[in-house]
């Protein structure tokens, strides 16, 4: 690490209050807004978001909001949230991401997040986002967090950035629960980077690439004006933008996307991160700069040991990434595994169905689930398998109880009622929708075809039988 001491310049002060103001509007317009404001920015509105996303990275945590939530929290809705914590004490053994010796340098435990809904028909009722997802981020790998959109990749992440505060569980950095002190919040947020999905969002557009990156080096670093310039040059050299001089004084128009997106990570590297969080990198980017981004980001895991959490909702670049795949449905984890064992032998009805709607010419087995029905409203969960209205495989167990995580291989488990032996006959009886579609649109049954996909699944449901 460079350091993380105070800042030697004599401006810093000032500096250092912007961002602060900037994380009050951001955590204000999280609470109003029922979408990222950072990822739905208009190009004109990229100062604004710019400041949000700085003040992600560079603010202290804003009490002062905290108590509108309680508030909201009171009444019928409070009692949604003690159950929901309750449950999370209660299911919170499995823990999901790479697994490799030692202490992981972040780990999620149990985290929750329901959003209080402040107007319109949910107005008093919560948005669960996110429900009880333990996870471990390891020193030098890549875990891939996927779902669809409104699945709660984006909410995790910045729970994990600490730029929203979890309902229920705790964020851990290599170990030690993180303090809520001024000095731990800056340890942290000089420890753990989010790289968001518009690298013009995540710039100030007012602002020349020489100052995005020479502001964290002065908030963070003590280094002098030269030794500033020459750590500079390295860092867009990190991200192949090189000669460093033909970019320094770029403003973010004048670069490409993917430029951007470099210097966006190279910012973010400014600090010597440990954790990189990347929520959506390239999918603003055009498709033939895609790959250069990725690899940059698989460059990193080994060079840099960063421990990074990918998130996507492409399952095809999950795999050609990471070592872990994680797959989030509705809030919910519903599979997690070695990357390649999640594509090439997935478990759970739901990663079948977003294989189905990942284009692989590699793949010898077309996937048999078609797109079924949207995901569902995140202030109304369905009960039980939140999967259950969109599942050609439901039973009624499905709608009654929530099925929990567990082995179907090595280090791979799934959260699905096929799975589980000793069902009864009356928990078993398939769904009336389920029944009356019969088929999965390829002309086979729902139990032969799901064994044709999934060797686990199948012996499981033999169990069943
Ligand atoms: N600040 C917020 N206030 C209320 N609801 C939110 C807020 N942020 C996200 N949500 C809701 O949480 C759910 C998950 O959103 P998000 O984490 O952005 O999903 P993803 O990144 O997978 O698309 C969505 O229903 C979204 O509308
Ligand atoms: S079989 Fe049941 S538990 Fe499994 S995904 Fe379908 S609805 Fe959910
Ligand atoms: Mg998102």
């Amino acid at each position: 690490m460079t350091g993380t001491t105070e800042p030697a310049e004599p401006n810093e002060s000032t500096e250092a209050a912007e961002p602060v103001e900037a994380a009050e509007r951001a955590e204000v317009a999280e609470l109003a807004e029922p979408v990222e404001a950072a990822e739905l920015a208009e190009p004109n509105e990229s100062t604004e978001a710019a400041e949000r996303a700085e003040a992600a990275e560079l603010a202290e945590p804003v009490e002062s909001t905290e108590p509108a939530e309680t508030v909201e929290l009171a009444g019928p809705v409070e009692a949604t949230e003690s159950a929901a914590v309750v449950e999370s004490a209660e299911r919170s053994a499995v823990v999901h991401g790479p697994r490799r010796p030692g202490v992981p340098r972040l780990e999620a435990r149990g985290l929750v997040k329901h959003f209080p809904m402040h107007s319109g028909i949910g107005r008093g009722m919560v948005v669960h986002a996110v429900e009880d997802i333990s996870l471990v981020l390891p020193a030098g790998t890549v875990t891939a967090v996927v779902g669809e959109s409104g699945s709660g990749k984006s909410t995790l992440a910045r729970l994990l950035t600490g730029l929203i505060k979890p309902t229920a569980g705790e964020v851990l950095l290599d170990g030690v629960p993180v303090g809520t002190g001024a000095k731990a919040r800056r340890t942290y947020t000089s420890s753990v980077h989010l790289v968001l999905q518009d690298p013009f969002s995540s710039l100030n557009s007012v602002h020349t690439v020489r100052y995005h990156l020479e502001r964290p080096l002065k908030l963070h670093t003590k280094l002098g004006r030269a030794a500033r310039a020459e750590r500079m040059r390295q860092l867009l050299e990190r991200v192949s933008l090189t000669p460093a001089s033909d970019y320094l004084d770029k403003y973010p128009h004048e670069l490409s996307g993917g430029q951007r997106q470099r210097v966006a990570i190279a910012r973010g590297l400014a600090v010597e991160p440990r954790v990189l969080l990347a929520d959506e990198p390239v999918s603003m980017l055009d498709v033939s700069i895609r790959l250069g981004v990725l690899n940059l980001l698989d460059d990193l895991r080994t060079g840099e040991n960063l421990a990074t959490m990918y998130v996507t909702h492409d399952i095809a670049s999950a795999r050609y990434l990471a070592d872990c795949i994680v797959v989030m449905y509705a809030g919910q984890v519903v599979e997690s595994g070695p990357a390649t064992r999640i594509t090439d032998e997935p478990a759970h009805p739901y990663t079948q169905l977003l294989l189905s709607a990942a284009p692989d010419p590699a793949r010898a087995e077309t996937p048999v689930l078609r797109g079924r029905g949207a995901p569902p409203s995140l202030v109304n969960p369905p009960s039980g398998c939140r999967f259950h209205p969109r599942c050609p495989f439901a039973m009624k167990v499905c709608v009654e109880q929530s099925p929990v995580a567990q082995p179907v291989a090595t280090d791979h488990v799934s959260a699905c009622w096929l799975h589980v032996s000793g069902l009864s006959d009356d928990q078993r009886e398939p769904l009336a929708a389920a029944a009356s579609n019969g088929s999965n649109g390829n002309g086979t049954s729902s139990t032969s075809s799901t064994s044709s996909v999934n060797g686990a699944t199948s012996a499981t449901s033999k169990e069943n039988a």
